[in-house]
């Protein structure tokens, strides 16, 4: 158990209706590449489905396209060729949350007002997001913190605030770029731990990126080998330990050899 065993009651209470969206497919990505205006070729053609529930993590050598991927599913930036469907999702207050590396807080406004913000932008009256806001804060574990500004909280808390931030929007689909990468390693599990309760209590579907096959293997249904720059898919691994994962199974001959799999396509793909 992590030390916040509260977490799944309370996320329990909170959960929302969604329903399948068609076939179960969240989204679509076919034959996408992108070449940025440089002439850089970040990302060869590409193809990648993503059902509902899933949680699938992208690792490959630095400068391969993760993040460019990660963009390109965002609307942020616009493939060269192909197509990103996603698919009619229900709820229309967020339907895809971007989680980086940094918590990108500000440092002006507390905890409940940086997880207010985007609410604030899409003009959710202030008793509404000041509630949502401190729901949201109760399940990540942050309630008595409200009032805490970034400076006053260490870094694995402001990943919390970041995360609640975006889980504050409900949204259908997670893009989390290295997300963890920045905290220490007994942080990173406890995040990891908390964030697969989530997953399963809200039933979005994550797209995760890091550099550690560790992280990688624990978190995900599925992994997803890249080879280096312009990166092109190279080996899709199935990780069969469904959906509750304990900690203990980070210590596991099974878990250990996942990893060696994992690890195996990487060194080939670099
Ligand atoms: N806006 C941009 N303009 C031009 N080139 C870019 C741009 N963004 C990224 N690139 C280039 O595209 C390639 C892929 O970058 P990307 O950030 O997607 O890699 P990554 O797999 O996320 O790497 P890392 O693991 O280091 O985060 C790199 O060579 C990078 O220099
Ligand atoms: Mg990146």
């Amino acid at each position: 158990m992590t030390s916040k065993s509260s977490l799944t009651d309370t996320v329990l209470e909170n959960k929302p209706g969604h329903p399948q969206t068609e076939n179960g497919r969240v989204l679509v990505v076919k034959n996408v590449s992108k070449t940025y205006r440089t002439g850089t070729e970040a990302l060869g053609s590409t193809n990648l489905t993503l059902e509902k529930g899933e949680f699938v993590t992208l690792v490959g050598p630095s400068g391969c396209g993760k993040s460019t991927l990660l963009r390109l599913i965002a609307g942020l930036i616009t493939p060269t060729e192909g197509t990103i469907e996603t698919h009619a999702f229900e709820n229309k207050r967020g339907n895809i949350g971007f989680v980086f590396q940094d918590a990108h807080l500000l440092p002006w406004r507390t905890a409940q007002r940086n997880v207010e913000l985007l609410l604030e932008v899409a003009g959710t009256p202030i008793t509404e997001r000041q509630r949502l806001a401190r729901e949201t804060l109760e399940q990540l574990g942050l309630q008595g913190f409200e009032n805490a500004y970034p400076r006053e909280l260490s870094g694995g808390m402001k990943m919390r605030v970041s995360l609640a931030r975006t889980l504050v929007l409900r949204p259908e689909l997670f893009l989390m770029d290295e997300p963890f990468a920045a905290v220490d390693e007994i942080t990173r599990h406890t995040l990891n731990e908390d964030f697969l309760k989530l997953q399963r209590n809200y039933g979005f579907t994550t797209l995760f990126v890091t550099h550690s096959v560790s992280e990688a293997v624990f978190m995900s249904t599925r992994v997803i080998v890249m080879s280096r720059r312009p990166g092109l898919i190279i080996k899709e691994i199935p990780v069969p330990y469904g959906g509750e994962r304990k900690p203990e199974l980070r210590t596991s001959a099974e878990f250990a050899e996942t990893c060696r799999i994992v690890s195996r396509f990487l060194l080939e793909g670099a």
